[in-house]
């Protein structure tokens, strides 16, 4: 959270001090009073990083909207940290948050708590067709739609190019293939061969998932309650990754503390061979200061011989709270979130990708970031994570488990029963007919 900006002492004597912060409070106080009477204020919380290209954003709104404002409050980078903030709010039904800034994954949750208004009203077809399909199926639960996308993102594998062709070496595309690469183009603890994130958090289940399916496995089928954790393919997935963490592995042990930037910044300073990761990356690896820009390749996410690679679906978007007390305000800041001005001023330069269809084509964005273009080709591939409301249960037994066996207190089978059975009492009985 911002704190505001803390007054200096000067030399008056203790008592003058005293007297003049007493009417500065005074003051303060009096003109935020003047301010609640005027002004609507439109609170979101976004990550810390992201604040500064929600700015114009905001700046938009006020210029439009006069006696409303935007006010963007800074949270954590770690989705579960800001998944559990939201939660608290909402829980107590507190108006504070007017949106709710969302992972593709709480839409379940959040709307069947009743915390979030629909939004088929608000939003026109016109509106919601300009966004991309995938994304927009995201947002929906029990037919009606709850969150308006506003980036999206698909997991990739990046790779040394100039390493690969230097050895005259093609990408990989199967995970036997990664593991060999990786470990002939490796030199540790300088240059690693493959990093990720295997920390006990949500982009765990991310990287999990993306392995899970290339070996032809599933999680939890949504339709049927059906819990595929405890099936070989599942095994499979799973020695991988502990291969990869193995004394003779190609993966660093600190890999498993690794969310999205520890292993970005590994792989941008050039010292690993392979990094999956989110496509954010491509901007800042290709930046003017960036150690291995023009050096680096994009690839689907390796798999099982014979079968296809696949991207996890990610992506923030924004869901309207119950409690807000500015809704049609709150829908009008969406709008200009997903106009196309509003979307170069949120991906230009960060990088992301954006969730309006049209923009995969502005001359404006592929200027800034032409790896747009093959962003747009990988979300016929995208994986969704289950739309089920007990989705942070779920994901927190499997992040739980996942983590035990890639740190060593729990064997793969092991992990996987227990996450299985864990899972399936959470869900409760399967649904037959399938
Ligand atoms: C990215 C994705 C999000 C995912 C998270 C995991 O922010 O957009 O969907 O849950 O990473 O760390």
């Amino acid at each position: 959270m911002r704190t505001s900006p803390a007054g200096n002492g000067h030399s008056f004597g203790n008592l003058v001090l005293a007297i003049a912060l007493a009417v500065a409070g005074w003051n303060r106080f009096a003109a935020a009073s003047r301010r609640h009477a005027e002004t609507a204020v439109i609170r979101v919380m976004v990550p810390a990083s992201e604040r500064p290209f929600w700015r114009p954003i905001a700046e938009r709104f006020a210029r439009t909207h006069p006696g409303a404002r935007v006010e963007l409050v800074e949270g954590a980078e770690s989705t579960d940290l800001r998944e559990d903030l939201y939660t608290a709010s909402l829980l107590a039904r507190d108006p504070t948050f007017d949106l709710v800034y969302m992972d593709v994954t709480w839409t379940a949750k959040f709307a069947a708590a009743g915390w979030l208004r629909p939004l088929d009203r608000l939003f026109t077809a016109a509106e919601c067709e300009s966004l991309l399909p995938v994304a927009l199926a995201a947002g929906r639960y029990s037919g009606r739609l709850y969150r308006i996308p506003v980036r999206t993102d698909v997991g990739v594998l990046y790779c040394r190019r100039d390493l690969l062709e230097a050895a005259r070496l093609p990408a990989p595309q199967t995970m036997d293939q990664l593991f060999a690469t990786a470990k002939r183009l490796q030199s540790p603890p300088s240059r690693w061969g493959f990093v990720w994130q295997g920390k006990q958090y949500e982009g765990l289940v991310c990287n999990y998932l993306e392995l899970l399916s290339g070996c032809g496995g599933f999680w939890v089928d949504p339709e049927t309650q059906e819990v595929g954790l405890d099936r070989p393919e599942a095994r499979r997935a799973l020695s991988f990754m502990v291969r990869c963490l193995a004394a003779d592995g190609i993966s660093p042990p600190g890999a498993t503390t690794y969310q999205e930037e520890e292993s970005r910044r590994l792989f941008q300073d050039g010292r690993a061979v392979f990094l999956r990761n989110w496509p954010y990356v491509w901007s800042l690896a290709q930046a003017g200061d960036s150690p291995v820009r023009d050096r680096i390749d994009v690839v689907p996410m390796v798999h099982e011989p014979g079968r296809r690679g696949w991207s996890t679906l990610g992506g923030w978007g924004l869901g309207l709270s119950s409690y807000s007390r500015h809704p049609g305000l709150a829908a009008d800041l969406v709008r200009i979130v997903i106009s196309l001005e509003g979307q170069r001023w949120l991906c230009a330069r960060t990088g992301f990708a954006p969730a309006r269809r049209e923009a995969y084509r502005d001359p404006e964005l592929l200027a800034a970031n032409p790896f747009l273009v093959r962003i747009g080709a990988l979300h016929q591939h995208a994986l969704a994570r289950p739309t089920i409301p007990r989705y942070d249960m779920a994901s927190d037994i499997l992040q739980r488990h996942l983590s035990a066996a890639l740190t060593g207190g729990e064997t793969v089978s092991g992990a996987l029963a227990a996450a299985a059975q864990e899972t399936r009492r959470v869900l409760g009985p399967r649904v037959p007919g399938r």
